[in-house]
């Protein structure tokens, strides 16, 4: 076990500490909900005390489980844990029903954080193909984004969530949005590895004082089928991130997540294998400045989640979403 004293933090804007690494919880429509369940109870044993779970994972229930049974036995107690949720595409108009099922379900009292976790209100059921739309699927809309982010900003002020988190941003929409919120988000979850650091967004995060949580950290291996495309890069086998791996004997893995937090950005890595071994990158030899210049040049626009099922009536294909040009394709009232 690794000591959670141990594992460096990183300041939240409200100037609250949260853990620089997070177990991800996205069984990623192949690994059942007990085996994630599992997993969870055997980190928390390990000494993870960050946990990143969501509505349409499908598993908080059993997640919460969980942790009942480890505040019974004492295994940890509540307020040693930092638990993210994430609010889903089908409930921006009812935030409050979704968020005290995700309190039920987590049997946590609280949410440390709570995230919107795309800023569409467009649903798509799980399991669905690559091809799948939702002919009721939306282009953004800032009118809309504020009222589901007002929605979360009173139950910070009920106490039953800390923290406000954003998710699948571009710097477009938090342009558009930032000023109108009166809670700032304290974090912003996007797709961050190797080969797709988003050095701008990163920046911009930083720019503003919210925390870059870096999703699918390794390169998300085994993802869903929908999000694997014949064109994309397999981070962990870049030569340049194997070759420092050897020179730390470890697998190239854990050089990802080395690199994600001395970056500055906490990554949330999914496992149900090695997660012993990930949580230990955080505490073990960092990397040198020489290995830290060369994972910067790893950068090759590998964007694996393109979110093709979000798509509404009229868009292009997947780079609409991402507002690649600098202005929100479609926006209805920016
Ligand atoms: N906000 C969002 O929209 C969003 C989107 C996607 C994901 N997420 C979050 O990000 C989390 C992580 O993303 P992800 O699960 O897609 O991808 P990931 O963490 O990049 O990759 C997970 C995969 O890597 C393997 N792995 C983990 N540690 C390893 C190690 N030390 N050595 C070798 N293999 C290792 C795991 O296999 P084993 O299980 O066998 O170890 C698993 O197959 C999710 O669980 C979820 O919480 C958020």
């Amino acid at each position: 076990m690794i000591d959670p004293k141990t594992v460096p933090t990183f300041k939240l804007n409200g100037g609250a500490s949260i853990p620089c690494i997070g177990m991800g919880t996205f069984g990623s429509d192949r690994v059942s909900p007990d085996e994630v369940a599992q997993a969870v109870a055997g980190g928390l044993r390990a000494g993870w005390r960050l946990f990143d779970c969501a509505a349409c994972y499908g598993n908080e229930d059993k997640i919460g489980q969980v942790f009942r049974a480890a505040f019974d036995e004492g295994v940890v107690q509540r307020r040693d844990l930092f638990i993210m949720s994430k609010v889903w595409n089908d409930m921006h108009r009812d935030v409050e029903k979704a968020a005290m099922k995700t309190i039920r379900d987590l049997q946590c009292d609280y949410l440390d954080m709570l995230f919107i976790h795309w800023p569409f209100p467009n649903y798509h059921a799980p399991f669905c193909d690559v091809d799948s739309r939702n002919p009721d699927s939306k282009p953004f809309s800032v009118k809309e984004f504020v009222d589901t982010y007002r929605q979360i900003e009173s139950l910070v002020h009920l106490g039953l969530v800390r923290h406000i988190g954003i998710s699948n941003m571009t710097i477009p929409k938090l342009e558009a949005v930032l000023g109108k919120l009166r809670v700032p988000p304290a974090a912003c979850e996007s797709e961050l590895h190797p080969c797709f650091q988003q050095q701008e967004l990163f920046d911009y995060l930083n720019s503003k004082g919210i925390l870059p949580i870096g999703y699918m950290p390794l390169g998300s291996p085994r993802r869903p089928e929908r999000d694997i495309l014949p064109e994309d890069i397999a981070d962990m086998q870049m030569p340049e991130l194997v070759e420092i791996a050897k020179a730390h004997n470890c697998h190239p893995a854990i050089i990802c997540l080395k690199w994600a937090i001395q970056r500055g950005q906490l990554p949330i890595p999914f496992s149900v294998h090695n997660y012993e071994a990930n949580l230990a990158a955080a505490v073990t030899e960092p990397l040198t400045d020489a290995e830290m210049a060369v994972i910067a040049t790893l950068e090759r626009g590998n964007r694996l989640v393109k979110g093709q099922v979000f798509l509404w009536p009229g868009a292009n294909d997947w780079h609409d979403l991402w507002d690649e040009d600098g202005t929100i394709v479609d926006c209805t009232d920016c």
